[in-house]
């Protein structure tokens, strides 16, 4: 059986999308080629799972023309750290190369050029370099991840959420990384054929308040400046820094309503449930 490409398969802490989305096909009864970067515990157990496993750098083009090679379908991933642009431009080429049909890549719910955060004004340039490779494209705009807020609330003091988000009503849209993958797994699985090539991930949208509430833990509103200077020291990686202090800027502006926040029904009609919910992801963790 000709295997779908998952890249990202060993999982990190940003949503594990790609660790999910090799189980899922794996369950399923698909064969998988997982694109790892180290050979460490997460390939070993990829291996025993049965997936074929490739060590590479998705930025470099001598690792990801041999793993594009035979596939006809891929997951593409990458997360919020320096070097999205060339990682995409080499996957996109090389896909483009090989005559894959189908690119399933995971970008942000509101990329565009005009965009609040340069990481996502990035994710819009990435979208660009995939649909002018023709490899059928479906890009992901998922909502912030459940396990984004998972990370702050394990690195707090047991009582409260802090971030600078302003009010406890300032709303956030939301998701599970599964859900991300669950959507993936169906389009990497769907028969061939035109699928729109935009796919909003939105599973829940609630204030700040009440998803803190959702960890056990109240909301504290934290200075700006402030949440920027122990920043580094929880996530070790400017980029990322980045992003999210615009990111949470923008929420703050944004306060409770934009056109972009609703459930959206992608993910019952192409992942076949509901989405799960904060309260669901925060019992089980
Ligand atoms: N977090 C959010 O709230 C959120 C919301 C919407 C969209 N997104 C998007 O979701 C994506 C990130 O999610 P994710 O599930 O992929 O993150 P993740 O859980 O951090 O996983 C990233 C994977 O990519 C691998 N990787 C990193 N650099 C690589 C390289 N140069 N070559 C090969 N593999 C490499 C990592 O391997 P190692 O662990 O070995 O380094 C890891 O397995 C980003 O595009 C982000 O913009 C995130």
């Amino acid at each position: 059986m000709e295997p779908i490409l998952v890249t990202g398969a060993a999982g990190g802490r940003q949503g594990s999308t790609g660790r999910h989305v090799a189980r899922m096909l794996l369950d399923r009864g698909q064969a998988v080629r997982a694109f790892v970067r180290s050979e460490d515990a997460r390939a070993a157990e990829l291996r025993t799972l049965g997936a074929e496993v490739i060590i590479g750098d998705l930025r470099e083009i001598t690792s990801v023309i041999p793993a594009v090679r035979g596939v006809r379908r891929a997951f593409f991933t990458y997360p919020v750290t320096d070097g999205m642009l060339d990682a995409t431009s080499v996957f996109a080429a090389a896909a483009r190369q090989e005559g894959l049909e189908r690119v399933v890549d995971v970008s942000q719910l509101a990329a565009d050029p005009g965009a609040g955060t340069p990481h996502m004004r990035r994710h819009w340039v990435s979208e660009q370099v995939f649909d002018r490779a023709g490899v059928g494209a479906v890009h992901l705009r998922a909502a912030v991840f459940f396990e984004n807020l998972a990370v702050v609330a394990d690195a707090g003091d047991g009582r409260e959420l802090a971030l600078p988000l302003g009010s406890p009503e300032t709303v956030l849209p939301l998701i599970a990384g599964t859900d991300v993958a669950r959507v993936a797994t169906g389009l990497l699985t769907a028969p061939s054929g035109e699928i729109d090539p935009i796919c909003r991930l939105t599973g829940e949208v609630m204030t700040i308040g009440k998803a803190a509430e959702a960890f056990g833990l109240a909301y504290a509103a934290q200075d700006p400046q402030e949440w920027r200077r122990g920043a580094m020291t929880l996530y070790g990686d400017p980029t990322t820094v980045e992003h999210l202090f615009h990111l949470w800027e923008l929420f703050r502006a944004i306060g409770s309503h934009h056109d972009l926040y609703e459930v959206t029904e992608t993910i019952e009609r192409i992942g076949g449930h509901p989405p799960k919910t904060l309260h669901d992801f925060t019992r089980v963790r």
